[in-house]
């Protein structure tokens, strides 16, 4: 029998990491939460925070070593891994492990892997190292293209571009956004999707894979704002999206959950991306079922059993945006946002904000999936971020 409590090492203490301390705080864990500014919200409920740079390999070092954790679970793409490579070659688990954290932070190489050495379809791609690659590789893709740096999140650095006389400004953008050095970029075919999903695929220490029910989602300016589940596929397409999922993620091992990106065009399912890790769509898991996917990566991380997974309801989960910069925020609009039964908010604690800054999400349960995306969106509605005039709450 494994002793617990476990210590645990958080890298990256936004709202995702907030869940994962909380369900990890449950089960008698320890956890040191990380991120490059203090008050980040999962430090607000672990048991202690470091604020430091998280994409130095030497203070990265320094900080773990310090710490001596059991387990270190990143929770953000950008970390500079050759820490957490050289931390693991030391006898410190990694989640899922070094290396699917290097894959996954590279779109060539998380790509390259699954299109290339597993053979699983993905949109025609190619990568430019130059703009005169990409005229050339843009016009033989057909247009419109989908432009992204190799290395970058939330869409940042992404555009759509119809005529090569976009290129240009398409190629700066990628250049001035992309994180790292790297002069590259992926060029993917635009591809007509009826349906984008992320199909939750939780890789077990002892046991099989497991999935959760395919979760809908729609996203606009580089985030998501609405996600669904279940999301309707047909038998076939769920099983194409399973199988996909699973040769994926034991090609890039360790334990934990994996949020992975799928289109749906028609009859077809076409792979897009991954993150080892929980995703942010899957907020919508702490409504829809008995285990939410922060409880199902630590059981999966720690080895835990996970008897089975259900959901007695359709739910959904809406975005709640901050429309302009404070120094400090407070809320309107709660009793009016909570009025409705089966319906939650989750505010992140975030000390600031800026225009489009996501601050919290609605959870709804409904009868349909109508009927939950329209509560989880009305309650949304109802909430108001303001300005907080009566000074930093901050203990
Ligand atoms: N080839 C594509 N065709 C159509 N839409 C795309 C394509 N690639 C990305 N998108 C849209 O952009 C979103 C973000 O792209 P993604 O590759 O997932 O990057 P990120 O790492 O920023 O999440 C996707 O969820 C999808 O809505
Ligand atoms: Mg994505």
């Amino acid at each position: 029998m494994t002793i617990y409590p476990k210590k645990l090492m958080l890298l990256g203490s936004g709202e995702l990491g907030k869940e994962v301390v909380i369900a990890a705080k449950r089960i008698g864990c320890q956890v040191i939460a990380c991120d490059r500014y203090a008050n980040a919200p999962a430090m607000q409920v672990a048991d202690k925070a470091e604020v430091f740079d998280m994409t130095n390999e030497k203070i990265l070092k320094k900080a773990i070593l310090k710490h001596q954790p059991d387990i270190i679970i990143p929770e953000i793409e950008a970390l500079a891994v050759n820490a957490l490579i050289d931390i693991e070659n030391n006898g410190i688990t990694v989640i899922p492990n070094a290396k699917a954290t290097t894959i996954t932070m590279n779109r060539d190489k998380i790509r390259d892997l699954a299109n290339i050495k597993l053979g699983i379809k993905t949109a025609k791609f190619d990568y430019a190292s130059s703009q005169e690659e990409l005229i050339k590789i843009s016009s033989q893709l057909g247009w419109p293209v989908v432009i992204k740096p190799v290395m970058s999140s939330s869409g940042k650095g992404q555009s759509i571009v119809e005529t090569s006389n976009e290129l240009q400004a398409a190629w700066d953008y990628a250049m001035k956004e992309a994180r790292g050095t790297s002069p590259r970029v992926i060029v993917e075919e635009f591809l007509r999707f009826d349906l984008e999903i992320t199909l939750l695929t939780v890789r077990q220490r002892h046991g099989p894979t497991l999935f959760c029910e395919p979760i809908g989602h729609e996203q606009a300016n580089g985030d998501y704002q609405s996600s669904w589940q279940p999301a309707v596929l047909n038998t076939e397409q769920l099983k194409q999206a399973q199988a996909m999922a699973e040769i994926i993620t034991n090609e890039l091992g360790g334990a934990g959950v994996f949020g992975v990106e799928f289109f749906i065009c028609g009859k077809e399912v076409i792979f897009s991306e991954l993150s080892p890790r929980p995703h942010d769509t899957g907020l919508v898991t702490l409504i829809s079922q008995n285990l939410s996917e922060f409880e199902l990566h630590l059981r999966a991380i720690l080895g835990l059993p996970i008897p089975s997974i259900t959901q007695d309801h359709a739910a959904a989960s809406r975005v709640i945006l901050a429309k302009e910069v404070f120094e400090s925020v407070a809320y309107k609009g709660l009793e009016n946002a909570l009025e409705a039964d089966n319906t939650k908010v989750l505010l992140f604690g975030k000390p600031n904000s800026k225009k489009g800054r996501r601050m919290g999400v609605t959870l709804a349960k409904g009868d349909t999936i109508n009927e939950a995306i329209l509560k989880a969106d009305h309650a949304a509605k109802q909430i108001e971020v303001i300005e907080n005039k009566t000074g930093n709450l901050t203990i």
